[in-house]
């Protein structure tokens, strides 16, 4: 009796590849993320890892997030929450331009670096530069003794557990949960919002596992689509505001594991250039979950489909208008605003995962890439 036994097939535990169940794995990761820095009773955020006072945090007030790839998306949603619940400044970099510029620091200034590694030689070159130039770091890693995290004066952690395809989604996920929580404890000790407004975000927070587990129960309708666009040489995703900052992943998410080509683009601004490139059946995302700019997003929605796009949608559950300007829509179970980058960036993983697969590429190591670059 023989029993052929291949160590990697076991490590993925039943599925096809490290991506797809890494993607399954994101219930877990946003819950074991939020774990302990959420005091039940009071609903409140609490970051015992912080080595600073209330104090001391509550006096910064301006904030640089430098990071690469994935996790530089992730610091793309962490700008506009902080600067939404704190009303403090916050510039998104990306690590290779950061560690050659000559930015701005004052005693008040908090950098904020991101890495689901902690080894990018780029993000840590921008660390060591802004603490040389006495600037306290906080790193978000998902890998205690990483460079990043022994190197950094502050570390919160996303307990996401081993990622080992190149391209990320639970390590995006937990950063992006682990940035609500700092944003949320910074708005606490700042007091720029009121208690019942934290509890009321912390409740959100909580439901958001069971929602993601609703999204990966309903797949179909994600799988048809990658079908479709399987042999398309170029598509586009456009969204404005949180939605944009989660196109902007969706479609590097594509990018890189398919080889089509993608551009991601902020919905307005479609007209002063990207449009001349939509003609009859170009592939569009359109994300329209943002409540308070929902009406513009329709109408440039309007605008690729007159040009002939061929359009999937992508609205809040409940929502009845949105299949009326588009070819297909995804629906996301409906959160608090600010939350539903978490939400809407699960069906574009699988979309990135189902066009990989259709075109029959090896999902889990695409050409080119790696999975950690430590080298300039
Ligand atoms: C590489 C990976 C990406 C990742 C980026 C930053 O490009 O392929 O998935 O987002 O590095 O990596 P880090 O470990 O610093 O988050």
């Amino acid at each position: 009796f023989h029993v052929d036994w291949d160590l990697v097939q076991a490590e993925k535990g039943g599925y096809d590849s490290f991506m797809l169940k890494e993607i399954y794995e994101q219930p877990q990761a946003v819950r074991d993320t939020m774990g302990a820095r959420i005091d039940q009773e009071k609903k409140q955020v609490i970051l015992p890892e912080l080595n600073m006072s209330d104090a001391e945090l509550a006096a910064y007030d301006r904030l640089y997030i430098v990071a690469c790839g994935t996790s530089m998306h992730a610091g793309l949603v962490g700008k506009d929450v902080l600067e939404k619940w704190t009303r403090v400044p916050v510039e998104v970099a990306v690590a290779s331009e950061f560690r050659y510029r000559d930015p701005i620091y004052t005693d008040k200034t908090l950098m904020i670096v991101i890495s689901q590694s902690g080894e990018t030689a780029d993000t840590l070159a921008a660390l060591r530069e802004a603490k040389k130039s006495g600037v306290r770091v906080l790193a978000i890693t998902n890998v205690v003794g990483s460079s990043v995290a022994r190197e950094a004066d502050e570390v919160i952690f996303t307990w996401a557990g081993p990622e080992v395809a190149v391209a990320s989604t639970k390590a995006y996920t937990s950063q992006v949960i682990a940035l609500y929580l700092f944003a949320l404890y910074f708005a606490q000790v700042k007091g720029t919002l009121a208690a019942a407004e934290i509890a009321e975000v912390v409740e959100h927070l909580q439901e958001l596992p069971a929602k993601i587990g609703a999204i990966l129960a309903n797949v179909e309708p994600i799988r048809q689509f990658a079908q479709s666009i399987q042999d398309a040489t170029s598509l586009f995703f456009i969204g404005r505001g949180l939605d944009y900052a989660v196109s902007l992943e969706g479609s590097l998410k594509l990018k890189e594991i398919s080889y089509i080509h993608s551009e991601a683009y902020a919905a307005g601004e479609l007209k002063h250039g990207t449009l001349a490139l939509i003609e009859e059946n170009v592939p569009v995302v359109a994300l329209a979950t943002q409540p308070d700019i929902y009406e513009k997003m329709v109408s440039n929605i309007v605008e690729v489909k007159a040009r002939g796009a061929h359009v999937l949608g992508f609205a809040l559950e409940g929502d009845r208008d949105l299949a009326k300007s588009v070819d297909g829509v995804i629906h996301v179970p409906a959160t608090t605003p600010m939350l539903t980058p978490i939400l809407t960036v699960i069906p574009l993983q699988l979309l990135a995962y189902y066009t990989s697969a259709a075109r029959g590429l090896d999902v889990d190591k695409p050409r080119n890439l790696a999975k950690s670059v430590t080298v300039e």
